[in-house]
């Protein structure tokens, strides 16, 4: 891909999502690994399909909302009932539970879609024309990479009310995608459903343009000699590679997601999936977009904060320190800085001959301004991965890996 289409609006973000990721998943023995449909892959080549949707009476769905844009509300709740999306595999999907009450509904007009890197969030491709642009993030009960994809209505529930709180960051580095409207079909902890995501950053800047993280680094499956847009954007700015990629790459990544932790408890996953680089008319880096807002909380660094804890569940999911810190050494040393930096410091090295130790020295040290209470949260001398034996459903099982961070 060229650089220079990257200002192709959702075309071109669709293209990245869809194409330029070659090389990328292989941070894991599980990470290429999916039961999707060949047809519902990103990498397919179908240009679209359409979700099936229903037509639920408001009072048998539970709906979350952060803000939403209000012609987006009022697309998916209308008067005469909710609009309810289902994807056309978890649709016929017998297995799938709760499915028999909402195939008994009344049938809407289909919404028509194309894929994105995660494969189950999709991006409506023909919104009524007041409608604001949208993704929707699925229920899709099967595995891709790692986990099982459902979204019951605790992800949802905790989706909306962290891009609800993300609201109240400033940080001129930061924006998101929010998951404005969530929706579930029925009001206990089985329920499932969807989320709905805008297209637009908050807060919104004009003539900014989105590049994927992992589209920095990765090949283009159609132009595989194509140089990674990382490379382009260098070669175009004129840029010494290393400054460039610490100062407009990797320092605002580890900056906003230490505000974020420190802050708010909120422990982003920031890898190069979640997270998109906002350029501007230039191809100048100006801030760093995150989305995916079902994540940990660290309730500990809320009471500090003197902040409530409005999310489902028990956040980390751990009862004492050590656990906590676990999950801190996860996200940060293998999300962020295995799964994403680890493949940047990897373009450095291959086209520029860069030493990758000086670029991780560079970042440790970003890290400890960022984090200067570091030691608090996370474990000394070591750093925890997720085990290799696929656990059941979301539950996760983590390995002592006895060596160090390189980021940290
Ligand atoms: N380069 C990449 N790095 C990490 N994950 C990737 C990459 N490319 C594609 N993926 C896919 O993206 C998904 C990452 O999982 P994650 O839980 O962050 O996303 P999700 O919750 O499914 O969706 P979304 O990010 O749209 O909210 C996986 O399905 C993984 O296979
Ligand atoms: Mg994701």
């Amino acid at each position: 891909m060229d650089l220079a289409s990257v200002t192709q609006g959702d075309q071109a973000l669709l293209y990245m999502e869809r194409y330029v990721d070659e090389g990328a998943r292989t941070y894991s023995p599980l990470a290429g690994r999916t039961e999707a449909a060949p047809r519902y892959r990103p990498e397919s080549d179908t240009p679209w399909f359409d979700l099936v949707t229903f037509n639920a009476p408001r009072d048998r769905v539970s709906v979350f909302q952060a803000d939403p844009a209000p012609a987006l509300l009022h697309h998916f709740i209308r008067p005469e009932g909710v609009l309810f999306a289902v994807h056309p595999e978890t649709w016929a999907n017998d297995t799938v539970e709760g499915l028999g009450d909402i195939r008994a509904l009344p049938r809407d007009t289909p919404i028509r879609v194309a894929p994105t890197a995660s494969t189950r969030t999709v991006l409506a491709l023909e919104p009524p024309k007041n409608v604001p642009g949208h993704f929707l993030k699925l229920h899709y009960p099967v595995r891709i990479s790692r986990f099982n994809r459902e979204l019951r209505l605790k992800n949802i529930h905790n989706s909306v009310a962290v891009s609800r709180d993300l609201a109240n960051l400033r940080f001129d580095k930061f924006a998101y995608l929010p998951d404005t409207l969530g929706i579930a079909f029925g009001a206990d902890e089985q329920s499932w459903g969807f989320l709905i995501r805008e297209t637009w950053p908050r807060p919104f800047v004009t003539g900014r343009f989105l590049i994927p993280c992992f589209a920095l680094y990765a090949g283009d499956l159609n132009h595989p000699d194509a140089p990674p847009l990382l490379v382009q954007m260098i070669d175009r700015l004129a840029a010494e590679p290393v400054p460039f990629v610490i100062n407009r790459v990797f320092a605002p990544v580890v900056e906003c997601w230490a505000r974020v932790a420190r802050e708010r408890g909120i422990l982003l996953e920031s890898h190069a999936q979640n997270t998109l680089l906002e350029v501007d008319r230039d191809f100048v880096p100006r801030r760093v977009v995150h989305r995916d807002f079902d994540v940990w909380v660290d309730p500990g660094a809320r009471h500090r904060a003197g902040l409530e804890i409005p999310f489902l569940g028990r956040g980390m999911a751990a009862d004492t320190d050590e656990a906590v810190k676990q999950h801190y050494s996860l996200v940060y040393d293998q999300f962020i800085g295995h799964h994403f930096f680890g493949y940047v410091a990897g373009i450095l090295k291959s086209y520029y001959g860069v030493d990758e130790e000086i670029v991780r020295a560079q970042v440790r040290e970003v890290f400890h301004r960022s984090f200067p209470d570091a030691g608090r949260s996370f474990p000394a001398r070591t750093m925890f991965k997720f085990r290799n034996e696929v656990p059941p459903g979301r539950n996760v099982m983590l390995e002592d890996m006895q060596q160090p961070s390189v980021w940290r």
